[in-house]
């Protein structure tokens, strides 16, 4: 992937009102940018306390009483918009590096004259913990709002009780949590939707077992000059089995293809929004289709959100489920490969709409 600048820096510093053209989307990108079906789609609640009784799960979903804490959700936000807003001296030791795909950064930019996205990313891998780089998620601050408190504030100034462990609480840890409890879920759930399909309990979890590979990425999209000219992420749909999406602050702009329009998705108070991914639409053999979503942007509003993909481990076979195939007297409809293959694949690429996937077919 080829190094990109930081459009929050380019935003704030240069005060530009016109795009830059390395930003400017062809028409037919454009196109539709702007027309708001006026539709909301109807988009499947999946209430975790509910869900011990067998349902069928739709390709994109808001995911409520999922157990994790209201406040802990309202932490977990606000250190990502602490996290962004750390200067840039700081975030440059997180930037991606030639050839990687970790770090401040975009992903998926293969040459010089490739349209970027409105927006800076994240991108780093959890689990397995001995695939994290040590300069990024061990690494990663205080957040910001304490950092500043240390600065202004002499020791002898802070009592005791200032210093609580609230505060001593590093970012990491606080993903470290995060991502162990969105973890749990993305686990119930892709057990559920096995089970639905009546895949054998043993096959999934010999597939997503104990050596899950679960990857983040934060995304901030800064406010546009001229929001119709730009996209904040072009469409694709995930190269996961799951995705679990945290919308960070309240500004609308993920939208998802339904039936060939594209449709705003408005998250609920306190839900998480559920993709299924393209590994998913593999291992169901084309019954659970993964979603193909984009992301606009305004001119007034800057908007974060916070992804959590889950995949198989990594040497693990991504092929369509074997019970399933049989019960259903098909012919499997993808090709199988490891999963390390799969993401090497997928990281050689432009990513684009479902294309990826339809090459696995
Ligand atoms: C993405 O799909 O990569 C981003 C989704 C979002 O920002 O809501
Ligand atoms: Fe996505």
């Amino acid at each position: 992937s080829i190094i990109v600048p930081s459009v929050q820096e380019m935003v704030k510093e240069k005060m530009i009102t016109t795009v830059p053209p390395r930003y400017v989307q062809s028409d037919q990108e454009k196109s539709g940018v702007t027309s708001d079906s006026g539709l909301i789609p109807e988009i499947p609640i999946i209430d975790m306390k509910r869900l011990c009784s067998p349902t069928s799960v739709d390709s994109d979903s808001e995911l409520v009483n999922h157990g994790i804490d209201a406040s802990f959700m309202d932490k977990t936000k606000l250190e990502i918009q602490d996290f962004f807003n750390l200067p840039m001296e700081e975030k440059k030791k997180f930037w991606q590096q030639p050839d990687e795909m970790e770090g401040f950064g975009q992903a998926f930019v293969m040459s010089e004259d490739q349209k970027l996205d409105w927006s800076d990313m994240f991108f780093f891998i959890v689990q397995p913990a001995q695939l994290r780089k040590p300069h990024l998620f061990p690494k990663l601050p205080l957040p910001f709002r304490f950092c500043m408190h240390t600065n202004v504030l002499t020791f002898s100034t802070i009592s005791q009780n200032y210093l609580c462990l609230h505060f001593l609480m590093f970012f990491r840890d606080t993903l470290e949590m995060y991502s162990a409890q969105v973890k749990s879920i993305a686990k119930i759930l892709i057990a559920k939707m096995g089970e639905a399909l009546q895949i054998k309990p043993e096959e999934i979890e010999k597939i997503f077992g104990d050596d899950m590979f679960q990857s983040m990425r934060m995304n901030y999209y800064p406010p546009c000059p001229e929001p119709h000219q730009v996209i904040g992420v072009t469409p694709h749909s995930d190269a996961a089995a799951l995705t679990i999406l945290l919308q960070v602050n309240d500004v609308e702009g993920l939208q998802i293809k339904k039936d060939g329009k594209w449709v705003f998705v408005k998250p609920l108070p306190n839900a998480f929004i559920v993709n299924v991914g393209d590994v998913l639409e593999i291992i169901t053999n084309g019954i659970y289709k993964s979603i193909e979503h984009r992301v606009v942007v305004n001119s007034e509003k800057e908007r974060l959100s916070f992804a959590t993909f889950h995949n198989p481990g990594l040497n693990k076979e991504i092929s369509p489920a074997k019970s399933l195939v049989e019960n259903q007297k098909k012919c499997a409809k993808f090709k199988s490969l490891m999963t390390k293959d799969y993401l090497k694949g997928l990281f050689s690429r432009e990513l684009y709409g479902k294309a990826y996937l339809d090459a696995l077919r």
